[in-house]
């Protein structure tokens, strides 16, 4: 069995559906990791789906990823712009990256224009909505190919 890719998702993306749906839309998360899993399935993987809004956890689960994970799929919400512990733990991982967020980032104020989660990133998917988790999973299909055909 390959090993699953991580998708991780940080703090109060618990409450989509809820929260601010003009921005981040009517899907809750439930509804996301569907999709997500359908996607991976179709495509011969499998998806481990986790949510926190606990910095640390989200540290923690990165560096499970090292052992555990073919890749690293990450909406880190707010932590993107202010945790350099997560870049660590990234960087630490060796693992592919795609950064993820459901909104348009950078048509939004200028304090969610710096990513600490790019720099460990092979790309960056946002402004799609929930079908940016379908992208990020086709495009961690596609390096985990190339990666295996190396
Ligand atoms: C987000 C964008 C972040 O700026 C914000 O803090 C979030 C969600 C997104 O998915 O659009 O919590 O990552």
């Amino acid at each position: 069995m390959p090993m699953p890719i991580f998708v991780l998702n940080g703090p109060n993306l618990n409450l989509l559906g809820v929260r601010e749906p003009s921005i981040y839309g009517a899907e809750t998360l439930e509804d996301v990791k569907r999709r997500t899993q359908a996607r991976a399935e179709a495509l011969g993987h499998n998806v481990d789906f986790r949510q926190s809004n606990v910095e640390g956890e989200l540290v923690t689960w990165i560096q499970e990823a090292r052992d555990k994970a073919s890749g690293i799929v990450l909406n880190a919400g707010a932590y993107t712009h202010t945790s350099i512990a997560i870049l660590d733990a990234l960087n630490a991982a060796e693992k592919p990256v795609i950064e993820l967020h459901l909104s348009n980032v950078f048509r939004r104020e200028s304090f969610r224009h710096h990513s600490y989660v790019a720099p460990a990133a092979q790309g960056v998917i946002c402004g799609f909505g929930p079908k940016g988790y379908e992208l990020a999973i086709e495009a961690m299909a596609d390096l985990l190919t190339r990666k295996s055909a190396r």
